[in-house]
């Protein structure tokens, strides 16, 4: 499979908000991860009454990647419903630092429009299993 470009999985980030269940805070989120082998993963935050088991949607796309057997991430796009471009929030960065400390992450507005930086900017000195060694 080909790798998609940049602008490309955005674009996945933004089609996968489309589903975002966010009734209660009403911001929705889409993201779009690319795996080492040109697998796409996408997902969108789900939101629930009893807040905290909500989750966002760099841990959804996260969670289906890994439970499809794919762990190495390269680049993560994540698209808010603000024009503000959206970064991951702190758990969200822990969890990706966990199988891609080196990844990039694409952050996006509303329109799709993005900044590129990498993980580790945004998780400086991250913990990790390394970490333990
Ligand atoms: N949210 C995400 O899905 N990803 C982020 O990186 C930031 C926050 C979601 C969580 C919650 O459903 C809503 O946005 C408001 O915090």
């Amino acid at each position: 499979m080909d790798k998609i470009n940049a602008a490309e999985l955005m674009s996945a980030a933004v089609k996968a908000r489309e589903s975002a269940y966010a009734p209660y805070s009403g911001f929705k989120v889409g993201a779009a991860l690319l795996c080492d082998d040109g697998s796409v993963y996408t997902g969108c935050n789900v939101e629930n009454a009893s807040y905290p088991c909500g989750i966002c949607a760099e841990r959804t796309a996260a969670a289906k990647a890994v439970s499809e057997g794919r762990k190495r991430f390269t680049v993560c796009a994540v698209t808010g419903s603000s024009a503000e471009k959206c970064t991951p929030c702190g758990i969200c960065r822990q969890f990706l630092y966990e199988f891609a400390p080196d990844m990039t992450v694409l952050c996006g507005n509303k329109d799709g429009e993005y900044d590129e930086v990498k993980l580790s900017e945004l998780l400086p000195r991250g913990f990790g299993a390394s970490s333990m060694e």
